[in-house]
């Protein structure tokens, strides 16, 4: 009881003690250049925060899956870090083939018979992939990172990103192939697009061939991208030899199918002119930044 006075006391101190502070602030709000009002603008927006933006490489990845998802075709992923069986012998690359050599590609080990190394292509996963499936229809795209030994410069770098596509079915034939990539083309550079296609060898697919499509900045006329020739090359192509097919256990009596490669940074490249590979890899920010409007939120 006794305490009761003075705790009321010293509520009561404290009461007008706040009273007194709340006044004196409210006083100085308003009074322009008053010594204790806040130095502040407080009507001042507070740190920006900058935006990210996607990189040019994700979103020409993206459009590419995008784009055959649409056929049809599944997204298979695979380890960068292969052995021989996968990267070469499974896909028919003779044993003196060289791109077994030190000079084109990265060895983890060495020494024994199916050495670890980094896949120099994303054809291991469609190996991987058959070798899981067994049973056709098989319809995959295969995205990924993979490593070649060598010296970078504005054409070419150690790192790079590809995207494979395989498609093994009964009956499957070239022209199938060569649908498959217009369709492709005419969505990825506008339907205008043309492709032509050139000979040209992989072990893994017979017949083999480059694809090139009509310049999209010229419309075909010649300019300095297109090197005055009206084309640009884009991917390699082919149908799938019978014996990668049977190294997977699929029956090349029975299935067909073909297969595709291409690179990310190339087909980047060719969407937005840019004209030295390294742009990719190093971050500056300059670079990124001119990427931010064509993300798609
Ligand atoms: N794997 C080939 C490369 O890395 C591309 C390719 C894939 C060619 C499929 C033909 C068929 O260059």
């Amino acid at each position: 009881k006794e305490m009761k006075r003075e705790f009321g006391r010293t509520l009561n101190e404290l009461k007008n003690a706040a009273q007194e502070t709340i006044d004196r602030l409210r006083d100085n709000i308003g009074e322009e250049g008053g010594s204790e009002g806040p130095k502040q603008d407080l009507s001042m927006r507070g740190d920006p925060l900058e935006l990210g933006s996607r990189h040019p490489v994700s979103i020409v990845r993206q459009e590419i899956v995008d784009i055959f998802r649409k056929f049809g075709y599944d997204v298979a992923e695979g380890p960068e870090v292969e052995d021989d069986y996968h990267v070469f012998e499974a896909l028919n690359f003779p044993p003196n083939h060289p791109a077994r050599d030190m000079q084109d590609t990265f060895f983890v080990s060495t020494g024994h018979p199916n050495p670890l190394l980094l896949r120099t292509h994303t054809s291991s996963v469609q190996v991987r992939t058959m070798e899981r499936m067994k049973n056709p229809p098989i319809r995959v795209i295969c995205p990924g990172r993979v490593f070649r030994n060598e010296a970078i410069s504005a054409r070419a770098h150690c790192i790079l990103h590809q995207e494979e596509g395989l498609y093994i079915d009964k009956n499957v034939t070239f022209a199938d192939l060569k649908q498959a990539i217009l369709l492709f083309a005419r969505e990825m550079f506008g339907p205008d697009t043309q492709i032509r296609m050139r000979p040209s060898y992989f072990p893994f697919t017979e017949p083999s061939a480059e694809v090139d499509v009509s310049c999209n900045i010229c419309k075909g006329k010649g300019c300095n991208i297109c090197k005055g020739t009206g084309w640009l090359e884009i991917m390699g192509c082919g149908m799938v030899d019978p014996n990668v097919l049977e190294a997977s256990g699929i029956d090349s009596k029975v299935y067909s199918g073909f297969a595709f490669g291409m690179g990310v940074e190339r087909i980047a490249m060719l969407k937005w002119q840019v004209n030295d590979l390294r742009h990719y890899f190093e971050n500056d920010m300059r670079f990124l930044r001119e990427f931010a409007t064509a993300t798609e939120v």
